[in-house]
């Protein structure tokens, strides 16, 4: 299994959503976090000559999968968060050593599938 965590724009929230789910996936969570990247938060807001760095609002998809699924749950997450812009975002994938789904004790590939 794995673990994806997408960073991606506020704006493409439930664009992306909307196509995880199209792709089958059965489960997520969203958090609302802060973050910046190589531009350090700067160009985003102003082109200013501010050196500091500035946290730019972003929002944090987690989906475990399995192993199976997950290239087409990055690729699908590309092209749904993509606008061109700085910012975009990145996608992080980490091996997933287990799952428990709580309600029936269920563990791995039955925990994260629908
Ligand atoms: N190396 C990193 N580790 C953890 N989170 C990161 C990292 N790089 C970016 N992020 C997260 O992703 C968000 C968006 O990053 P961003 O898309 O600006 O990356 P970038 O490397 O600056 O690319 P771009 O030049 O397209 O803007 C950041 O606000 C931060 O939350
Ligand atoms: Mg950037």
């Amino acid at each position: 299994m794995k673990m994806i965590v997408a960073v991606v724009k506020p704006s493409v929230t439930e664009a992306v959503m909307d196509a995880l789910a199209g792709i089958g996936v059965s489960g997520l969570t969203v958090s609302e976090v802060r973050g910046h990247g190589r531009q350090k938060g700067q160009t985003e807001i102003y082109r200013g000559a501010e050196y500091n760095v500035t946290l730019v609002p972003k929002i944090r998809f987690e989906i475990a999968v399995d192993d199976g699924m997950a290239t087409q749950v990055v690729d699908t997450i590309t092209k749904a968060a993509k606008t061109g812009k700085i910012g975009d975002g990145k996608i992080f994938v980490m091996d997933l050593l287990s799952a428990t789904r709580i309600r029936t004790g269920e563990t791995d590939s039955e925990a994260v599938a629908g």
